[in-house]
């Protein structure tokens, strides 16, 4: 039998948690061939909601959960870490000015970079889902001069996958028949998921679509705002879906992106693209042999090449603002 694969969760009592340690456990992230080892990072005071979870993933009995870890402390935590998915941030709250949101979650991001650091495995692979997700990630990775800045990596993939289902309802065509969407930029409202690249049955997308008025007004705002509308309608945020899209990007980055196709991940740019190197941005990428690499050479438009700008900006801004703060 195979060493189990240790995975941690921060936020694990946190609603994205509830959601994604059952799919974790039953081996959707990694593969049905791969045992796992939980790791659960909460706060002190959702450790017994954490102990609950945890009882009710033994009474799955999960053939491939190796043990249940629950802790207070990042350095315990993180302990020979091979997955990291940090879920538990803190949220803007009314009133709460940006710089203060960006120090709450430099309270949280840079101690636990720092564990990383210093007690993961030699492997680790750190996906940031908790906002402003490719901010903490940048954070985290400035805590983490051990790891190489590739492994810190944050979530972009529901709004890729947000994309692939306005585009199937738009079309007609099944998910399944969408290749090669991309969302660029900051995981915000000022993202950009890109249709021009995208094909649909091989054809490509924004021809096939033919129709600048819906992009423009329609789509990319749709897919924009699309967590704000899911609040209003929910009466609380995205969680099986974030969930969901956690799971899709470790499986990805772990065991491979499909031949033809890509995904989208924020990572720290090369300056592909005219990304400034560094920031964490989203880009498409394939994944092989277990490491990402972005797709290069797609031709990009003056319509995309606004919007990307726009969304990089506002990345350089956050950057900008840490950085005053000391966070980076
Ligand atoms: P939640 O509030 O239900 O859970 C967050 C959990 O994190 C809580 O249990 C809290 O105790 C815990 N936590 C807070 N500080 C912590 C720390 N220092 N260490 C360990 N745990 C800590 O929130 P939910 O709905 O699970 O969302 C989590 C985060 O994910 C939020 O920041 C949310 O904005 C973000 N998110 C990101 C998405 C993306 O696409 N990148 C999509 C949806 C949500």
């Amino acid at each position: 039998t195979r060493t189990p694969v240790t995975v941690t969760v921060t936020g694990a009592a946190g609603q994205i948690g509830y959601a994604l340690l059952f799919r974790i456990a039953s081996g959707q992230l990694l593969g049905p061939d791969v045992p796992v080892r939980l790791n659960l990072l909460e706060i002190t005071p959702a450790l017994k909601a954490a102990e609950g979870t945890a009882m009710e993933l033994d009474d799955c009995a999960f053939p491939l959960l190796a043990g249940i870890d629950i802790s207070d402390d990042p350095a315990r935590a993180f302990d020979g870490t091979n997955v990291a998915l940090l879920v538990g941030a803190r949220p803007r709250t009314k009133g709460m000015e940006r710089g203060d949101l960006l120090e709450a979650n430099g309270g949280i991001f840079k101690p636990q970079g720092k564990a990383i650091n210093d007690h993961a495995a030699d492997d680790v692979r750190v996906l940031v889902v908790g906002n402003p997700a490719n901010t903490n990630a940048l954070i985290a990775r400035s805590a983490a001069p051990d790891v190489p800045a590739e492994r810190f990596t944050a979530m972009t993939r529901l709004d890729h996958n947000r994309a692939l289902s306005q585009l199937s309802r738009k079309t007609g065509a099944p998910v399944s028949d969408i290749r090669r969407m991309t969302i660029w930029g900051n995981h915000s409202a000022t993202q950009y998921p890109d249709i021009f690249h995208a094909e649909i049955a091989g054809k490509n997308a924004a021809e096939t679509v033919s129709d600048d008025t819906w992009l423009a007004e329609d789509f990319i705002p749709t897919v924009a705002k699309r967590g704000a509308a899911i609040i209003e309608a929910r009466g609380a945020s995205s969680a099986a879906s974030a969930a969901n899209a956690a799971v899709d990007h470790i499986h990805d980055w772990v065991r491979g992106t499909p031949d033809g196709d890509w995904v989208s991940m924020a990572i720290p740019s090369d300056g592909s693209y005219g990304v400034p190197e560094g920031l964490i941005s989203s880009f498409p990428v394939t994944c092989a042999d277990g490491a990402y690499r972005i797709v290069q050479g797609l031709e990009i438009n003056d319509f995309s090449r606004t919007r990307i700008d726009a969304s990089v900006r506002e990345l350089a801004e956050e950057r900008e603002a840490v950085r005053s703060l000391g966070l980076v």
